[in-house]
């Protein structure tokens, strides 16, 4: 979900709108907004932030106080009554809220038993309820009833409120959701996250857990849900207006993808030294050390962040000789892992708030691993709770499917183990520095692939009506069959299934005939004769093959249906390279199918909640 807030002189509602629209990408199945003018106006409805302004056409929008939230449904079905704010029974307390809160039904049954009733199912309504009594019966300031009413609260929040009795401030606060304060000239913004913020302001402040703020148009102030007093840490953000539009693609997606020559480069970016004999990670420094010395790594991460992560164990292992396992963060927070203290821990995530991710960092914190984080958005709450990390830099990516920041994270991990691998002596000099070069020439080698597009766009033409979809892939490659898999599913909605190739003659095989696409990723490498071989048992069942190959490939060329070339390169940086036509095709069949491609159904690209 996302949430935007403003207090100052302007008009709020188009403030508002438009950082709603910004933060569209974060959840989209309902949007609201309270607008402080003589009273409080709320408006909200199910559907986009475009339903919202077509509700609202006609009313009193004006107001230079207000807050707004746009919603991925997480307690109750997405519905006009579900939708944010939420109103306390009494009218005093309007709250946008992201996150969860876990002890909900508990709170709710007290409420009940003290004469609140409920217009909607949401978590939030019982915080709205449960502040305005603690308002009422204490007989308290708004901010003591919000931050006394807090420590009741088990769970996830970001949240802002507005009383009507201190109709000129806003109240903030934040635990496990983000929640970001763009400080203006007697004006402050609030926001999930700052793609809001930039237009007006590059001074912010990022909340920390259990914080509250206290916010008019003239002051701000900072201090703990148990009344501790803190000073707000401003700091500039380096995010450009620029990197948050479209510009000429019809999709954020779109651009993303031929984003990623620059983002790559972005991501090595002063990381590299001219002659390729040096990868300095500035932000690991300090542990190095500790992870030269690791007994095993760990990678926690979700979704496409655990394809890269995947990645990664084939280069630790390979170049570092370092034991690794990659973790879903929600299986391994749930059971009871083996941690030790010489275990070095990587979260992978975008966004950086990933809620399983992070919790599951939190607790190999407490059992004293040494915790490491890739995450592209600075300042965001895993990169918090890390001891180093490196960031992505590929910036922001508004697309819910991941594109660039997958490549990046790739990129952060070849360099890492490169890194490792010369400092625990597995990498002779030459070695080194070669796989350096390789990685040096991934930008350009994309660039020739990004020409390609028109006609990946004709290849996906012939599929756009499949029902189902195989992705097959081996070693380096294997992830890159799971991430193609799951760009499809997510956008375009055909099942897909990403396995190594091997494995397709122990259950997939059945699926073949002559409906089933499968995409194959056989560029020339070390196991290049058996994926020829798979091709041959897909074509002997009338499967269609589509092949990602090294360029000039005539062998499979004769067997494929379609083959889609990329530029020779070193099998480790082949990631890089294989998953580009993966981004187009599903992109071009999400397109065709008329699926809304930057925000696919049910999907958020921030997940704040378990
Ligand atoms: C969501 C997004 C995915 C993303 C995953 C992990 O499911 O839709 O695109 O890969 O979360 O997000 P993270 O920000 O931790 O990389």
């Amino acid at each position: 979900c996302g949430i935007v807030a403003y207090v100052g002189d302007r008009t709020a509602y188009p403030i508002i709108i438009k950082g709603l629209q910004r933060l569209e990408y974060r959840g989209y199945d309902s949007a609201g907004l309270a607008l402080v003018n003589d009273g409080v106006h709320v408006y909200k409805c199910k559907g986009k932030v475009k339903d919202l302004e077509e509700h609202a056409k006609g009313k009193s929008i004006s107001g230079s106080i207000g807050i707004g939230h746009t919603r991925w449904a997480t307690h109750g079905e997405p519905s006009d009554n579900n939708a944010h704010p939420h109103v306390s029974q009494n009218g005093k307390f309007i709250v946008v809220h992201n996150g969860i809160i876990e002890n909900y039904s508990h709170l709710k049954k007290e409420l009940i038993n003290r004469g609140y009733s409920f217009k909607s199912d949401t978590d939030t309504e019982v915080l709205a309820n449960l502040i305005e009594n603690i308002y009422l019966e204490e007989k308290v300031d708004a901010e003591i009833a919000v931050r006394y009413a807090l420590t009741k609260v088990v769970g996830a929040y970001g949240l802002v409120i507005t009383c009507t009795d201190e109709e000129d401030k806003l109240i903030a606060a934040r635990k496990g959701s983000p929640l970001v304060i763009g400080v203006g000239e007697k004006e402050y913004f609030l926001a999930s996250d700052a793609t809001p913020i930039v237009e007006y302001t590059d001074q912010v402040i990022y909340m920390n857990d259990e914080e509250v703020a206290v916010i008019n148009k003239d002051n701000l102030t900072l201090k703990s849900i148990q009344n501790d007093s803190k000073k707000p840490k401003i700091q500039k953000v380096s995010l450009s207006i620029d990197e948050i539009d479209k510009g000429p693609y019809e999709h954020f997606m779109l651009k993303e993808i031929y984003e990623q020559p620059l983002s790559i480069e972005d991501t090595f970016r002063g990381r590299i030294s001219m002659d390729h004999s040096k990868i300095f990670l500035g932000g690991i420094i300090d542990v190095l050390p500790q992870i030269t010395q690791a007994n095993r790594i760990i990678i926690l991460a979700c979704g496409t962040s655990w394809h890269a992560g995947l990645v990664g164990e084939y280069l630790f292992e390979e170049f570092a000789r370092i034991p690794v396992e990659v973790e879903y963060a929600s299986e391994f927070r749930y059971r009871n892992p083996v941690i030790n203290k010489d275990d070095v821990i990587i979260a992978i995530s975008q966004s950086g708030e990933t809620a399983d991710t992070l919790a599951a960092i939190k607790m190999a914190k407490e059992q004293g691993a040494t915790i490491l984080g890739i995450c592209n958005v600075a300042g965001s709450s895993i990169p918090r709770e890390t001891h180093a990390g490196v960031y992505t830099h590929a910036g922001p990516e508004i697309g819910v499917a991941s594109t660039k920041a997958f490549t990046s994270q790739v990129t952060v991990l070849t360099m890492m183990s490169m890194l490792l691998g010369k400092t625990r002596g597995f990498l002779s000099k030459e070695e080194y520095t070669h796989l350096v070069g390789e990685l040096t020439q991934i930008p350009d080698k994309i660039r020739t692939i990004l020409q390609a597009d028109d006609e990946i766009k004709k290849i996906s033409e012939t599929y756009q009506h499949a029902t189902n979809a195989l992705y097959l892939g081996r070693g380096y490659l294997f992830p890159v069959a799971l991430e193609g898999a799951l760009k499809l599913k997510e956008i375009s909605y055909i099942h897909a299934e990403g396995y190594p190739a091997a494995e397709m003659k122990h259950g997939p095989i059945a699926l073949i005939d002559e409906n089933m696409p499968v995409f194959v990723l056989a560029t020339k490498d070390k196991s290049y004769e058996k994926i020829v071989s798979n091709i041959q048992e897909v074509k002997a069942r009338n499967g269609k093959v589509i092949a990602i190959v090294t360029k000039g490939d005539e062998v499979i060329k004769k067997m494929a249906d379609h083959v889609i070339e990329v530029p020779d390169c070193h099998e480790a940086v082949a990631p890089l390279l294989t998953v580009i036509p993966l981004q187009f095709i599903s992109y071009h069949i999400a397109v065709m199918r008329g699926c809304n491609v930057d925000q696919p159904r049910n999907l958020a690209k921030s997940v704040t909640v378990e």
